[in-house]
């Protein structure tokens, strides 16, 4: 298993929608360790495989407290089925956009469908910070990213930051 680099803003990769999986091999289980990996080690709760450029709808989450037991779920192909018409607002922060954190609206409670990697289809209740995170997550398989939900300053002066962060990047390297 390995931790793999993460793809961070402004990386146009982010914006590039996901393929369905067609089936769980061991490629796809092997992605999914990987990214268990690289999200604890970020640490993050949630990590969608386009964050480490690979274009499958497969998502990771856990919300165990670091001094908790290890709650794993893999996600493919997640589908939100329904969702509350009640909103609820999360500050939000996304592994792809380091340190950067601002409030999103969302959808109180939704419920996904998803398979497993068991190859059999599951189904969520989602409340909470769950339902704040499967949205967030099933966004990057669609090219969205948090930031596309605020306003259009809040966004530009965060591509512009990151953007700016690359280029030094870049030249340091
Ligand atoms: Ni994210």
């Amino acid at each position: 298993m390995a931790i793999r680099p993460l793809v961070l803003l402004p990386d146009p990769v982010l914006k590039q929608p996901s393929a369905p999986v067609e089936k769980v091999t061991d490629e796809i289980r092997t992605l999914a360790a990987d990214m268990l990996d690289t999200m604890y080690d970020a640490p993050g709760i949630g990590l969608a495989a386009i964050q480490i450029g690979v274009p499958k709808r497969v998502v990771t989450i856990d919300l165990a407290k670091q001094d908790e037991e290890k709650r794993p779920i893999v996600f493919i192909n997640p589908e939100v089925t329904w969702a509350s018409e009640e909103n609820s607002v999360y500050e939000e922060g996304c592994l792809s956009i380091p340190e950067y954190y601002e409030e999103v609206e969302r959808p109180a409670s939704v419920r996904v469908r998803y398979m497993g990697l068991d190859g059999a289809t599951h189904e969520l209740q989602a409340d909470g910070l769950m339902a704040t995170c499967i949205q967030h997550e099933i966004d990057h398989l669609n090219g969205v990213l948090f930031i596309d939900h605020l306003s259009r300053l809040k966004r530009e002066r965060c591509i512009k930051k990151f953007a700016k962060q690359a280029k030094e990047r870049e030249r340091g390297a």
